[in-house]
C-alpha cells in the first residue's frame, strides 16, 4: 500500500480540507508508506500573486504539520521541486485524449463563462494530476469527493498507458473518499455551494486559522432553518444546511448521524449550534497553537520540505526513467 496526495498552497486550510482528506492522512501514515505534498505546479493554473504563492507554501507546509503529519513518519514536499511531475505530465498528456479531459467538471466550474480566456494549465491540470500519483505507483489517494473524476481520469490515464505500451508500469490508483459528509463540507452560507478557499465570504467557511471566537461567531450566523432537529437522518434530506451542520458534527465528534440526532431531535438550533461550536474549539484550537509556534521557525520548515523533496525525488525518478523507455526514448 502506497499511499500519495496533495493540496494547492492557495490560502490556508479550511475545515472541508481537514475533514475530507487532511485528518484522513494524519491516519494513514500509521499504516502505510505515505508521500503528501503541496501542489504548487497546480496552483499556478489560476491567476497568482507570486509573493504571496510563496509565503503561502511555507504556511501550508506549517499547517499539514500542526494538523499531525509527521515529516518523520511520511514524506512531505513540494511539487515543483521534483522535475519528474511535469515530465511525466507531458508524456501522459500524449497519453489523455481530448474528449476525455472535455467531461472534467472541475474545469467547467473553475474557467466559468470565460472558458475561452482560462489558461491551457487549468485544462490540462488534470493530468499533472495523473503524474503527480503515477509517478509513485500510489495504490490509495485519499481525497474529498470533489476529486474523485480527476482519479478515475489518473486511473484510464495509467490503463491505456500500460496497454499502448504494453508494460506494466502504472498502478491504476484507487480514491479513498470518507463516507459520510466529511466527503463534501459545504459552505455555512449555502448549503448547496462546497466550503472552499475560492468563496468571496470568510463566512462560508471555517478556517485553521480563526480564533475561538471567530469560529463561534460563524457557526451562530450559519445558515439554517426554522425546523428543529427530526429524530431520523432521511428528514434531513431537503434540508441541506441542517444536515451539513449535523454532518460536520458528526464528523468531528466521530459519532454517528443516528447518535447526534438522538441526543438533539426536537431541539432547535438554538441548542444545537453552541454544542457544534465547542465541539469545532476543541479541535482547532490546539492545532492552531502548534501552528503559531511552527510558523516562528520558516528555516526549519523549508529544510523539512527539501528533505522531503530529496526522498520523494529518489522513489519518482525509475519511474520516469522507465515511462521513457516504454515510449522510446531510453536515458
Ligand atoms: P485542494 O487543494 O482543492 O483540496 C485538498 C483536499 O481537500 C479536499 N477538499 C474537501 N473535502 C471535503 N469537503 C470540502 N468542502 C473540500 N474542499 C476540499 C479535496 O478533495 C482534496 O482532497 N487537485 C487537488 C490537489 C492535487 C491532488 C493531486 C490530490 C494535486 N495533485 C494528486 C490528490 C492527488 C486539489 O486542488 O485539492
Amino acid at each position: 500500500m502506497r499511499v500519495v496526495s496533495g493540496i494547492q498552497p492557495t490560502g490556508g486550510l479550511h475545515l472541508g480540507n481537514l475533514l475530507g482528506a487532511i485528518l484522513r492522512w494524519v491516519r494513514m501514515q500509521e499504516e502505510a508508506e505515505c508521500l503528501f505534498f503541496l501542489a504548487d505546479l497546480h496552483a499556478l493554473t489560476i491567476d497568482v500573486d507570486p509573493q504571496e504563492l510563496r509565503s503561502n507554501i511555507r504556511e501550508m507546509a506549517a499547517a499539514l504539520i500542526a494538523s499531525g503529519i509527521d515529516p518523520k513518519k511520511s514524506i512531505l514536499f513540494q511539487q515543483s521541486a521534483i522535475p519528474a511531475h511535469a515530465e511525466l505530465a507531458w508524456i501522459l498528456q500524449c497519453t489523455a485524449r481530448v474528449g476525455w479531459l472535455n467531461r472534467m467538471t472541475q474545469f467547467k466550474e473553475k474557467s466559468g463563462k470565460s472558458r475561452e480566456g482560462a489558461s491551457v494549465g487549468l485544462y490540462t491540470y488534470p493530468v499533472l494530476q495523473a503524474a503527480d500519483v503515477l509517478l509513485y505507483r500510489a495504490t490509495h489517494v485519499p481525497v474529498g469527493e470533489d476529486q474523485k473524476q480527476h482519479l478515475e481520469l489518473a486511473r484510464d490515464i495509467a490503463i491505456k498507458f500500460n496497454t499502448d505500451y504494453d508494460v506494466e508500469l502504472f498502478v491504476p490508483p484507487e480514491p479513498y473518499i470518507p463516507a459520510g459528509a466529511a466527503a463534501r463540507i459545504m459552505s455555512l452560507r449555502d448549503g448547496s455551494a462546497k466550503m472552499s478557499k475560492s468563496d468571496p465570504s470568510d463566512m462560508s467557511r471555517i478556517n485553521l486559522t480563526d480564533s475561538d471566537d471567530q469560529i463561534s461567531q460563524k457557526i451562530r450566523k450559519a445558515k439554517t432553518d426554522p425546523e428543529p432537529l427530526p429524530d431520523d437522518p432521511a428528514l434531513l434530506d431537503g434540508r441541506p444546511e441542517a444536515k451539513n451542520l449535523v454532518g460536520i458534527y458528526s464528523a468531528v465528534t466521530g459519532e454517528s448521524v443516528e447518535q447526534v440526532l438522538s441526543r438533539f431531535a426536537g431541539q432547535g438550533f438554538g441548542a444545537f449550534k453552541p454544542a457544534l461550536a465547542d465541539a469545532l474549539v476543541a479541535l482547532l484550537h490546539p492545532l492552531r497553537s502548534r501552528l503559531e509556534e511552527l510558523r516562528n521557525d520558516p528555516a526549519e520548515l523549508d529544510r523539512l520540505l527539501a528533505d522531503g523533496s530529496a526522498r520523494a525525488a529518489s522513489l519518482g525518478q525509475p519511474v520516469l526513467k522507465q515511462a521513457y523507455s516504454a515510449v522510446g526514448l531510453p536515458r
